[in-house]
C-alpha cells in the first residue's frame, strides 16, 4: 500500500553466539534469606539447582537430581532436611553438607551416591557459587570486603541478556554519554587486566534532580572491579563525601535471560552538621534506597538496548572501543573449561 510503512512483527531475534553460562561466580542468594535449617532451590546457569544452610551455618549448593535414580531434590517434590542433611523424597537417601550420602534407609549407601555440588563463598551478606570445570578448586576467589556498609539497598530485575554484554558496559564509555547523559568523562586509570580480574577508574559529571524541582551537576569517581562475569563491583565517591559500593551481580537462568542484582551499600556520608549521629542511620538507610531506585532506573536503559541486542564478534570498532577489545580479550579465559 502506498505510503504506508511496514513493521516487522515478530520477527525472531537472534540468540547470542557466546556459550551461555561462562565459568565463573554467580550469586545464589542473600545471606539472609537462607536461614539455619531451609532448604531452597532455583533455576541457576541451565540447572535447577538446591541449596541449604545446616545448623552450623554452613551453606551446600548443588545439582537438584539425585545420584541414585534421578529424582529432583527440591522442596517442590518434596525434598526436606533432617539434621542438617537433605532427604530425597524417592527413596529417602540422606545427603550431608559436603554431598556425601551417609544414610539410604535399609542399606549401606552407594559410594557413588555423591552430590554434584558446586564451590560456595559467603561474603558481605552474598552467597556466591562457581560455575566451572573443578568445583573444588575453583580458579579465583570472588573480592571480600569488609563489612563496613551501615545501610544496603537491593533491587532484584530479570531481563534477556548475557553476563559478558552486561559486564562489556563497564568499560564502555561512548555509552554513559549516549544512554546515561554523563559528561565530562575522563579515564582516571588505564584498564588493567589480572588474570580473572579488570579494573579501571572514571570520573564524570551527572545532572541529578532534588525531589524532581532543582537541578544540579554532581561529580562522580569511580573505580570498577570485574571478579569474572558474575561479579562487578563499583566505588563511588562524590565530592560532598558520600562513599559507597555497588554490587552488580548478573546470574545467567536458562541461556535466554539473566537475573541481575543491584546491591548499594552506603560506607559513609557527608559528614553536615544537621547530619547528627541520632539521624545518620536513618539517613543511610534513606541514601541505599534512593540510590538503589536510581541504580536500577540507569539499568532499566540498558536493558532496553540487551533485550534486543545480537552479539558482534567482529563489531565494527571506533577509535574509543579500544577498552571493548580489550575486555573481550579478557572474557576469553571464561568459556575454555566450559564451552
Ligand atoms: S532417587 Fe533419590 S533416593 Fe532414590
Ligand atoms: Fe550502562
Amino acid at each position: 500500500m502506498e505510503g504506508r510503512i511496514e513493521t516487522v512483527q515478530n520477527e525472531p531475534i537472534a540468540r547470542s553466539e557466546l556459550y551461555p553460562f561462562p565459568e565463573g561466580w554467580y550469586a545464589v542468594a542473600e545471606s539472609r534469606e537462607l536461614e539455619a535449617g531451609q532448604l531452597k532451590e532455583r533455576v541457576w546457569l541451565g540447572r535447577s539447582i538446591v541449596y541449604w544452610r545446616n545448623q552450623h551455618g554452613d551453606v551446600c549448593v548443588a545439582d537438584g537430581t539425585c545420584p541414585h535414580l534421578g529424582s529432583y531434590l527440591g522442596p517442590a517434590a518434596g525434598g526436606r532436611l533432617k539434621d542438617g542433611n537433605l532427604v530425597c523424597p524417592f527413596h529417602g537417601f540422606e545427603y550431608d553438607i559436603n554431598g556425601k550420602c551417609v544414610r539410604a534407609r535399609d542399606v549401606k549407601p552407594p559410594r557413588s551416591a555423591v552430590l554434584s555440588r558446586f564451590a560456595v563463598t559467603e561474603t558481605c551478606g552474598l552467597i556466591f557459587a562457581y560455575f566451572g570445570q573443578n568445583a573444588d578448586n575453583p580458579r579465583w576467589q570472588t573480592p571480600v570486603f569488609p563489612s563496613d556498609h551501615s545501610a544496603r539497598g537491593i533491587r532484584k530485575m530479570r531481563f534477556r541478556a548475557h553476563p559478558q554484554t552486561t559486564s562489556e558496559n563497564s568499560v564502555d564509555v561512548n555509552h554513559l554519554r549516549q544512554i546515561h547523559g554523563y559528561s565530562q568523562i575522563e579515564q582516571l586509570r588505564e584498564t588493567e587486566v589480572c588474570g580473572p580480574f579488570l579494573f579501571s577508574s572514571y570520573s564524570f559529571t551527572r545532572n541529578m534532580l532534588t525531589l524532581g524541582l532543582r537541578k544540579f551537576k554532581l561529580s562522580v569517581e569511580i573505580s570498577i572491579g570485574v571478579w569474572g562475569l558474575g561479579v562487578s563491583t563499583v566505588a563511588i565517591s562524590t565530592g560532598g563525601g558520600v562513599s559507597v559500593r555497588q554490587w552488580v551481580l548478573s546470574t545467567p537462568v536458562d541461556g535466554e535471560v539473566i537475573d541481575m542484582w543491584l546491591v548499594v551499600d552506603i560506607r559513609d556520608l557527608p559528614k553536615w552538621w544537621w547530619l547528627k549521629s541520632i539521624l545518620r542511620p536513618l539517613a543511610s538507610m534513606v541514601a541505599s534506597q534512593v540510590m538503589v531506585n536510581d541504580l536500577k532506573l540507569e539499568v532499566a536503559k540498558d536493558a532496553v538496548i540487551w533485550d534486543k541486542q545480537n552479539y558482534r564478534s567482529r563489531p565494527a570498532f571506533s577509535a574509543l572501543d579500544r577498552d571493548i577489545s580489550m575486555f573481550r580479550r579478557y572474557c576469553e579465559q571464561f568459556y575454555s573449561q566450559v564451552a
